[in-house]
């Protein structure tokens, strides 16, 4: 593929319109729109681009699911939603004969993903939008893929017609997204570890998709009315458990940098910080396998035809 034709078809994600939302919420949905692209051209944003490396290793074996399923289905275009830094999205161009496709609403997060794919000369394409207001003006996309980039829309209906619209009759769209917290061992240990001592982390509320966060598609009976809603069919939620591993030091600083941890722990003194450190080493103890710490992610995948 050349330069000219990837700039060319991204040039057909431009323009807005305007999708129907969950009445009577227009203001508070536009408000949470406007706190989730804040967040995600802010402080998550060069959370994630600092433990990129940290992140691509933890999940590569849900990158390497995905890459395996476009490869099943013979994709030849694919829109990676929610794309992030674009793990997934190069790892797919490399895999496939065709056309990669990254959308993502961060601005910082998509230059690194345009980085990368110079750096490592890879032909996928990047665009910046929100996918909830982006009008994808044609539909072009054999496949559609996600790796925990779906969970953070104000207005999931909107955003999935608009993927819909983006998506040739039959499309393929495969995402995974978390189950629930309490399923997925490691942060809920790693909060139990800390509570006593960080006495303002937030007790964990129960994920739903009118609360945009990690765990919004956490409950699979209110995801499939999403989807429905936005013309998809032949929807199929599958739990999937997966075992995930980092080096000891890498665990710790990934729990320590993300989720309810995380957030508190910016705001403690040094010696509280150390502390938390040392409960949450105790607290991997049973998680050790040689020099890694090694856990049973929890997650869902959701597959439907466009
Ligand atoms: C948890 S991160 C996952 C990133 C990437 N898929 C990965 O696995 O490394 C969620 C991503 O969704 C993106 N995102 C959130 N809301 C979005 C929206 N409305 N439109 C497009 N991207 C969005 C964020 O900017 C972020 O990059």
């Amino acid at each position: 593929m050349t330069n000219q034709l990837a700039l060319g078809r991204m040039e057909s994600f431009g323009g807005q319109r305007t999708l129907p939302r969950r009445l009577g919420a227009v203001a508070e949905n536009e408000q949470i729109a406007a706190e989730q692209a804040a967040r995600w051209n802010g402080p998550s944003a060069q959370t994630w681009i600092e433990n990129q490396d940290l992140l691509d290793g933890l999940y590569r074996p849900f990158e390497e699911l995905l890459v395996r399923f476009v490869g099943d289905v013979s994709s030849r275009r694919v829109l990676d939603v929610g794309c992030g830094t674009g793990s997934t999205t190069l790892a797919v161009a490399r895999a496939i004969k065709g056309r990669a496709v990254g959308v993502d609403i961060s601005e910082p997060m998509i230059a690194v993903a345009r980085e990368r794919a110079h750096s490592e000369r890879v032909e996928a394409e990047f665009v910046c939008g929100d996918v909830q207001s982006r009008n994808f003006s044609e539909a072009q996309f054999d496949t559609v893929i996600s790796r925990f980039g779906v969970m953070f829309f104000s207005d999931p209906v909107a955003a999935f017609r608009n993927i819909h619209e983006a998506a040739e009759e039959g499309a393929h769209l495969r995402m995974i997204v978390w189950r629930n917290p309490d399923s997925n061992d490691i942060m809920v240990i790693a909060e139990r570890a800390a509570a006593s001592l960080l006495p303002d982390l937030p007790p964990r509320q129960p994920g739903t998709p009118e609360t945009p966060g990690q765990f919004a598609f956490a409950d699979p009976d209110l995801v499939t009315p999403i989807l429905e809603a936005s013309w998809w069919r032949d929807i199929a939620i599958e739990a999937l458990n997966i075992e995930l591993s980092l080096p000891r030091a890498d665990m710790l600083r990934y729990v320590t940098t993300f989720g309810l941890v995380g957030g508190q722990l910016g705001m403690v003194d040094k010696a509280t910080h150390g502390q938390v450190i040392d409960r949450l080493s105790d607290a991997f103890a049973p998680f050790e396998v040689g020099p890694d710490v090694q856990y049973r992610a929890a997650c869902w995948v959701v597959s439907a035809r466009a």
